[in-house]
C-alpha cells in the first residue's frame, strides 16, 4: 500500500501549517468560550422577556410546570416526529423509573419532506394507524371527556420550533432539517393538523399534549432520574430544555402563572440563538451557511450539529484540494458533491483512529474512494483525519457553552448533582463526543463542580417524554 504520489517534505510542512492556520480559527480559546457562554445567557434573558416574533421565536414555554417523580404506571400513545424519523408508539410506563415501548417506526423520505401539509400529515396518520391495529385497546390510558367511539390520548413530541399557546396547542414555526413542506405549514396551528388528518383517516386517538423534544428528553429522563434539570438533544439538530422560574418568563403572563406553579419547562430553541457579535465564525461556516436552503438560519446549529459536521469538513478538504495541498489535487468521489460527506462518515473515520495506523489510513483511502488509482499519501490521511478531530472537538466546545448557560441560568445546591438528560446520535454515536463534552465542562466549571454534572442519556426521550406529558395533564 505504498504511496504512489510523491509528497515532499516541503509539500508535507506547507499543509501541516495551512492546517494550523486554519485550525485556530476552530479553536475555542477561554476568551471566546466565555463570550459565547455570555451571549447565549443574554439571549435566553431577551427570550424570556421577549414575545414570540412571527417565524422565529426562542425561550418558548412548554405550559409543563411539573416533572413526572418515576412512580407513575398506565399506557400511553406517543408520536415522535423527528428530522429523518417518525416513530408512533405505545409506551408502558412500569413505575420504578422503568418503560416498556411498543413502536412503529418510518423513515421519512425527502418526497414527504418536501410535500404538501394534507400528504404529509395523512403520511402521519397511516403510520398511527398502523399502531392502533396493534394495540389491545383497552390497556390504553382514555381521554377522560371523550365520547364515543372513545378517543386515545396521545402525546406528540415535535423535534422543530413550535410557538406553543398551551399544553395540546402550538403555531409551527419555521421547521428547518430540509422540510420545505410546499403549502405553507408556518404559523399554522399543529393540533389542527393531526386532529383532521385523525378524521380524515377515521382514527380514534386525540391529542392531548405536545412537546418539544428537548422538554420530552428531560420529563423522560426526570421519570428515571428525578434530579434531571437540564434536557439536551444534540442529533441532527441541537437544542436544549430547562426548568426555568415562572417569575422571570415576563413574555408568558405571570400574574396568572405565579399561583399556580414556580416553575415551568422552557425550549430554549438555543439552536437559532447566536451572531457574528460572539460566534466565531470561519468562513467555511459561511459558506456552508450561503449554500443552505435557509441561511442566516439557525447559526449555532450550523457550525455544531448532526446535519453540518460533514459538510464542514468537506469544504475545509477541498479547500485544500483545489490548492494542491491536499490529496496532489484529487478531488475523492465522497468529497465532490456539496452535503455528500456525512457526520456520519466522520464518525466511522474517528471511531478508525483507536486501530492499527495502517489499517486506518487504508480504511479512510478506501472510504473516501479516489479516482484514477490514484493513492494519497499517508500524511495526506493524516491532515484529513485532524481535519474531522478539529470540527468535531470545536462542536464539542459549543455544545459544552450551551450546557453551561442553562446550568447557571439555575441554581444547585453545593452538593447537588447536576443531571442532564440527553438524547441524540451525535452525543450517542460520535466517538468521544461525551468524553470531549464534559472535557471542556470542566475546563469552565473546575474538575469539584465538574464532578457533579452528569451527561445521562435519555434514550426514546422524545416518545417517553410525550407520553409522560399526556398521562401527567390528563390527570389533572
Ligand atoms: C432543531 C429544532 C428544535 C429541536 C432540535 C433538536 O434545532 O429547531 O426544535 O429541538 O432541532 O431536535
Amino acid at each position: 500500500m505504498a504511496a504512489t504520489n510523491y509528497t515532499s517534505n516541503n509539500n508535507k510542512e506547507k499543509i501541516i501549517k495551512r492546517l494550523d492556520w486554519i485550525r485556530q480559527d476552530f479553536t475555542l480559546t477561554p476568551a471566546i468560550f466565555k463570550a459565547i457562554v455570555e451571549g447565549f445567557k443574554q439571549e435566553c434573558d431577551q427570550g424570556l422577556n421577549t414575545a414570540s416574533a412571527s417565524g422565529l421565536a426562542t425561550m418558548i414555554p412548554s405550559y409543563v410546570t411539573r416533572l413526572p417523580t418515576g412512580h407513575e404506571t398506565g399506557i400511553y400513545l406517543a408520536l415522535d416526529l423527528g428530522g429523518s424519523t417518525l416513530r408512533v408508539c405505545a409506551v408502558q410506563l412500569l413505575g420504578q423509573g422503568q418503560v416498556n415501548v411498543t413502536e412503529v417506526r418510518r423513515s421519512i423520505t425527502d418526497q414527504l419532506r418536501t410535500s404538501s401539509t394534507i400528504v404529509f400529515f395523512d403520511w402521519i396518520a397511516d403510520t398511527v394507524a398502523e399502531l392502533y391495529a396493534l394495540l389491545p385497546n383497552q390497556h390504553v390510558a382514555r381521554d377522560n371527556d371523550a365520547s364515543p367511539p372513545p378517543q386515545l390520548a396521545m402525546g406528540v413530541s415535535w423535534s422543530f420550533p413550535l410557538d406553543q399557546t398551551g399544553i395540546s396547542k402550538g403555531t409551527i414555526l419555521r421547521m428547518g432539517k430540509g422540510f420545505t413542506v410546499t403549502d405553507g405549514i408556518d404559523g399554522q396551528d399543529l393540533a389542527t393538523f393531526f386532529l383532521e388528518a385523525f378524521q380524515r383517516k377515521n382514527i380514534p386517538v386525540v391529542v392531548t399534549a405536545i412537546v418539544n423534544d428537548t422538554i420530552g428528553a428531560l420529563v423522560a429522563h426526570a421519570y428515571s432520574n428525578p434530579q434531571a434539570r437540564v434536557g439536551f438533544i444534540y442529533g441532527t439538530g441541537v437544542n436544549a430544555a430547562y426548568p426555568e422560574k415562572v417569575s422571570r418568563i415576563i413574555k408568558l403572563n405571570v400574574a396568572e402563572w405565579q399561583d399556580t406553579a414556580t416553575e415551568m419547562l422552557v425550549n430554549t430553541e438555543i439552536d437559532i440563538f447566536g451572531n457574528e457579535s460572539y460566534l466565531p465564525l470561519t468562513r467555511f461556516d459561511r459558506a456552508l451557511d450561503a449554500s443552505h436552503a435557509q441561511p442566516g438560519f439557525q447559526p449555532y446549529e450550523k457550525m455544531m450539529s448532526g446535519a453540518y459536521l460533514g459538510e464542514l469538513v468537506r469544504l475545509v478538504a477541498v479547500d485544500l484540494v483545489n490548492d494542491r495541498e491536499l490529496f496532489d489535487g484529487h478531488v475523492p468521489y465522497l468529497l465532490a458533491q456539496p452535503w455528500s460527506f456525512l457526520t456520519a462518515h466522520m464518525s466511522e473515520i474517528e471511531g478508525y483512529s483507536s486501530d492499527d495506523h495502517q489499517l486506518v489510513v487504508s480504511r479512510v483511502t478506501e472510504l473516501l474512494q479516489f479516482a484514477d488509482n490514484y493513492t494519497p499519501t499517508e500524511a495526506d490521511i493524516d491532515v484529513f483525519l485532524d481535519i474531522c478531530v478539529m470540527v468535531s472537538t470545536r462542536a464539542a466546545g459549543l455544545a459544552a457553552a450551551a450546557l453551561v448557560a442553562i446550568i447557571e441560568q439555575q441554581s444547585f445546591k453545593p452538593d447537588q448533582d447536576i443531571v442532564v438528560g440527553v438524547n441524540g446520535t451525535t452525543f450517542e454515536m460520535y466517538p468521544g463526543m461525551p468524553q470531549r463534552i464534559h472535557r471542556a465542562l470542566e475546563q469552565w466549571f473546575g474538575e469539584s463542580i465538574a464532578k457533579r454534572i452528569k451527561l445521562e442519556v435519555a434514550r426514546d426521550g422524545g416518545s417517553i417524554g410525550a407520553a409522560l406529558v399526556a398521562m401527567l395533564y390528563q390527570e389533572g
